[in-house]
């Protein structure tokens, strides 16, 4: 067993993108518009700081706004930050960072009062106080949610509301971020991005700035099947690898166990049936009604994540079957109606009726709990450069993250951002602005934008839920034949060419930690290697870009 890689690569070929062809200064980049992206931004602006937020989509097309169940926070009569703080370490599966973890559990429930005055509103009881339900991992009721089961749209809505009515907040919508500029320092100067506007295809740019906050959210989309909406392809982690900064903890994937089965070759976003429909009391059942998940943990259903989601697989491999059950019929019309009205009009436009059918569900990617590296403040590898939310590793999540905890992880960790960039502004410690910049070293080859769908496969195929040595091998292979024969040759790559190559990058670097730890622990299940090996494999697994190869380690 070796414990470093230096793992088969893009080779370098060429730069990833052309000179940009305008400029634009401010003093904070926030890339991304979820809550992690929105929240930083906010609290930045709020000091005074010029602050411009790029988006890829719509300011609310992030994930954020899929997020279903709701947002964990000791907030419930006799919980505590303690307790909230044991089971995220359970989940954690041994590689959480327990001083990480003890800050978002202790902020945490501040920073949900002060997002609820920033106008989140989120759903109460006829006393007032907020209802909360539970999820998988929480031995308490522990989840706030609002309306129903769109928690994360209302979030979104409360924060894009705040920022449109900031006149002062500047704002690029249908902006891929590409790379980081850098000074002769090496401290973070800024940024370039490919705007898509009417007539403006080729609209490659510079920002320059004296710090960038990357919460561009998840990666879902390496594989083909995901919860994840179409803009989540890693561009944050891509970026990061590209720009020296660490990464780590990628092989941990979570796979979210009860997603709804649209058949055997569904690919893109999938839909979602939230951990709160068996915190509220659903079964997980065979096709002969046997409820698997019983007697395999304490929690049964409630058990979590990667428990469940391996039990399900299991069944299924048992079985023979391609999906499992969810049975939510005892919660009868009202309830559907009224405590989870996004999902019962999900399953319903997908012709099944959950108040009277079982609901089929399967696993499928779901969350990246490992990022681009940062301290407790949001520092990456990089002077100057920050990561916030699903883009970032700030240790809080371990090996699987448990239930609810990324939307408490974002708003918390953006607070900490804010408020180390205002610090730093004030004691005079962020950069100057300079327009004397570089580009990033390292360069990986522009893959043709067709490649989206066969790294999808091979993803799937190769580093999915279950994963072995020989399984990954073929995926390191099939990876390495997309790289070499057809690269993008065009004048002016465009949006799916950079995405492509994201994907290509970061899929590259998940495989390559996955292949090395050779145990099984929280959501990385190796087949050949089925035991967590605390002897060996107790530490995190950090990846760099290094003169155009991966390095792990
Ligand atoms: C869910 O509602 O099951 C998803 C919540 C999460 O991913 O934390």
């Amino acid at each position: 067993m070796s414990s470093t890689a230096s793992a088969p690569s893009p080779s370098v070929r060429r730069l990833a993108a052309p000179a940009p062809g305008w400029t634009k200064t401010t003093d904070v980049v926030v890339v991304g518009s979820g809550v992690a992206g929105l929240t930083t931004a906010l609290r930045v602006r709020e000091a005074g700081l010029r602050v411009l937020v790029v988006t890829k989509a719509m300011l609310d097309d992030g994930s954020t706004r899929w997020a279903q169940g709701g947002i964990a926070a000791a907030l419930g009569e006799g919980d505590t930050p303690e307790q909230h703080l044991s089971d995220t370490l359970v989940a954690g599966a041994g590689l959480c960072d327990e001083e990480a973890v003890r800050m978002l559990v202790t902020e945490g429930p501040g920073a949900v009062r002060r997002l609820i005055a920033t106008g989140a509103t989120f759903d109460r009881d006829d006393e007032g106080e907020i209802l909360l339900t539970r999820e998988g991992g929480h031995h308490r009721r522990r989840i706030a949610h609002a309306g129903g089961d769109a928690t994360g749209a209302e979030i979104s809505r409360a924060l894009v509301e705040a920022v449109r009515t900031d006149d002062d907040l500047e704002l690029i919508e249908h902006a891929l971020v590409l790379d980081l500029l850098t000074d002769a320092k090496g401290r973070t100067a800024g940024l370039t991005l490919h705007v898509m506007g009417e007539g403006q295809r080729d609209g490659v740019g510079a920002v320059h700035a004296r710090a960038v906050v990357l919460a561009t959210g998840g990666l879902g989309q390496v594989f083909s099947a995901t919860t994840n909406p179409a803009v989540s392809t890693g561009d944050g982690v891509a970026l990061a690898l590209r720009a020296g900064a660490e990464v780590a903890d990628l092989e941990f994937v979570q796979f979210h166990p009860t997603v709804l089965w649209l058949g055997p070759d569904a690919e893109g976003q999938q839909p979602l049936i939230s951990e709160a429909v068996r915190g509220e009391g659903a079964h997980l059942v065979d096709a002969d009604g046997v409820r698997f998940m019983v007697g395999q943990h304490e929690l049964a259903e409630l058990a979590p994540r990667d428990i469940v989601a391996k039990g399900i697989m299991r069944r299924m491999q048992e079985t023979g079957a391609e999906h499992m059950y969810l049975d939510g019929r005892r919660f009868g019309a009202a309830m559907w109606e009224e405590r989870f009205p996004t999902i019962l009009a999900s399953c319903r436009s997908h012709g099944i009726d959950p108040v009277t059918e079982l609901i089929p569900v399967a696993p499928a990617a779901h969350y990246a709990s490992g990022g681009v590296r940062t301290d407790l403040r949001g520092h990456t590898s990089v002077s100057g450069l920050y990561a916030c939310g699903e883009a970032a590793c700030t240790g809080v999540h371990g090996a699987n993250r448990l239930a609810s905890n990324s939307l408490l992880e974002g708003l918390v960790f953006a607070e900490r951002i804010a408020a180390d960039i205002i610090e730093r502004d004030r004691l005079g410690k962020l950069a100057p602005r300079h327009e004397d910049t570089t580009r990033p070293v390292e360069v990986v080859p522009l893959l043709a934008a067709e490649a989206r769908a066969e790294i999808q496969r091979v993803m799937t195929r190769g580093v999915g839920v279950l994963r072995s040595a020989d399984s990954m091998a073929a995926a390191v292979e099939g990876l390495a034949a997309l790289a070499e024969p057809e690269p993008d040759k065009s004048e002016f790559p465009q949006v799916e060419t950079w995405e492509a190559t994201n994907l290509h990058l970061v899929a590259s670097a998940l495989t390559a930690a996955a292949l090395l730890r050779e145990e099984t622990r929280g959501c990385h299940w190796r087949e050949d290697a089925p035991d967590r090996d605390d002897e060996n494999w107790q530490k995190h697994l950090i990846t760099t870009l290094d003169e155009g190869r991966l390095q792990v380690g």
